[in-house]
């Protein structure tokens, strides 16, 4: 009877044990020395990843520096523990490798969604449970290699793409210098980021933190980034998609975004906590909450177009809804320009051209936000389209001074029902 018992015992301590697999680069050849091409062993790592049974966690772990081309994950619960260095393969030897065609010109990180037949669900989804953990750094070599790109037009890699997955968790990493983009959420559902870093130097073009394009009940929470553009975005999905997104639903996730909270955050030098820049869909339900967001330090690009504050903002003839959006909480330093809504949004060098319609900007909640701006004036900007009115924007408890403690003042175009609590500063357009 008491064998028994310890055999079955046994059997679930084996069962558990045997849920998870875990495989490491050396184990395919990988060398480790943060010099060599690992990209094959890597790849090699993460087929065997694929013949595993379904219902079994591969774990593959980076325990020491590695550097590789484009890493793709190709089966669910899938899970990269990064402890020491990944790195991408410098720009020259990147393009090299791929001879720079098309396909293999991927994100450094990404998943593959080809096999959207399995897990077809509400969300259309493909595949599940996938994660980035661990303490060490994922990063490019030789930025500088990659950044003038934004102004020869050469093509950039994001660091991480992430696309139709269900449950997402990110935690405990640094992301370092990316070449574009840090990490993009695309249509994925569950998603948990938490507790890590981004950093990339304040000048560093369009080192975007997260930005979320569609999907649906995403957590982002404890996560300090350094950047040279959006700290954090929501943007709707499915513009391309004209089938399906033609008379967009609100809650259709495949041609729409929101639907996400953001805790306790801290931005540093970039472009602010942004929705948008819209085109065509909706973003309903975003939380910001818990945030504290500076600007000014050396190098860093805000200015008119990129605030580094709470924004809203679509670009010319846009279309479509964004509503119930709440931000909670915040406190700035110095950032250009705190509050900002923005109905014709068109960064130099402007190619869209004005038409006669604008995405409409309604339920917008500003609750306890203080602290300061940069500039000697403004520091709320409501700059609404002719041609749809924000309405229903509410600000409470908000005291915003503007640089060196002068009285802040706040631009008003194009807003109906707007309401100010009387303790507020400031509390009228001027
Ligand atoms: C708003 O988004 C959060 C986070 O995704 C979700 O939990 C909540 O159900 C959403 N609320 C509505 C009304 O859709
Ligand atoms: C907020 O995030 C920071 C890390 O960014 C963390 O150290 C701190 O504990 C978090 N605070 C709470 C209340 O979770
Ligand atoms: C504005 O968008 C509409 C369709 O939404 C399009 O027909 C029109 O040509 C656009 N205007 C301009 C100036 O691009």
């Amino acid at each position: 009877m008491h064998l028994k018992c310890l055999a079955t015992t046994l059997l679930i301590v084996h069962c558990i044990s045997a849920a998870t697999v875990t495989v490491k680069p050396e184990d395919f050849g990988a060398l480790g020395d943060g010099k060599s091409d690992d990209t094959v062993a890597i790849a090699s790592a993460l087929d065997s990843c694929a013949s595993l049974p379904d219902d079994t966690e591969c774990r593959l772990v980076f325990d020491s520096s590695y550097l590789s081309g484009p890493i793709v994950l190709k089966r669910s619960k899938t899970t990269l523990e990064v402890n020491g260095h990944l790195a991408m393969l410098p720009r020259r030897k990147y393009c090299k490798i791929n001879s720079c065609s098309e396909p293999l010109h991927g994100s450094f990180i990404s998943n593959d969604a080809g096999d959207c037949e399995t897990l077809a669900d509400e969300y259309h989804t493909c595949m599940s449970d996938i994660k980035i953990v661990g303490e060490g750094t994922i990063s490019s070599t030789n930025p500088w290699q990659w950044w003038p790109c934004k102004y020869t037009n050469c093509w950039r890699p994001h660091l991480v793409v992430f696309n139709s997955i269900k449950h997402v968790e990110i935690t405990g990493v640094t992301f370092k210098d990316a070449p574009n983009h840090n990490i993009e959420m695309d249509s994925c559902v569950t998603s948990r980021l938490h507790d890590f870093v981004i950093t990339a130097p304040y000048i560093s073009p369009n080192t975007d933190g997260v930005n979320f394009y569609g999907g649906f009940d995403s957590v982002m929470e404890n996560v300090v980034i350094d950047n040279g553009d959006d700290c954090v975005s929501v943007v709707p999905i499915g513009e391309t998609n004209s089938d399906v997104c033609a008379h967009p639903e609100l809650e259709d996730i495949r041609c729409s975004g929101g639907h996400v909270v953001f805790r306790n955050l801290t931005c540093n030098g970039g472009h602010g906590l942004s929705i948008g820049g819209i085109r065509h869909g909706n973003v309903r339900n975003v939380t910001f909450d818990n945030i504290l967001a500076t600007g000014g330090q050396k190098g860093s690009t805000q200015d008119e177009a990129a605030g580094g504050g709470c924004r809203v903002k679509s670009y010319p003839n846009s279309t479509g809804i964004v509503s119930d959006i709440s931000y909670n909480n915040i406190e700035f330093q110095g950032v250009y320009l705190p509050i900002q809504l923005l109905g014709h949004y068109c960064p130099w060098p402007c190619n869209t051209p004005d038409g006669e319609s604008a995405a409409l900007f309604t339920n917008i909640k500003f609750n306890n936000i203080r602290g300061y701006g940069k500039q000697r004036n403004t520091v709320v900007e409501f700059k609404c389209s002719e041609y749809e009115h924000c309405t229903d924007i509410v600000m409470q408890d908000v005291s915003l001074k503007a640089r060196d403690d002068a009285e802040g003042h706040m631009t008003c175009e194009n807003i109906d029902s707007l309401e100010i609590d009387v303790d507020s500063l400031p509390n009228q357009c001027s």
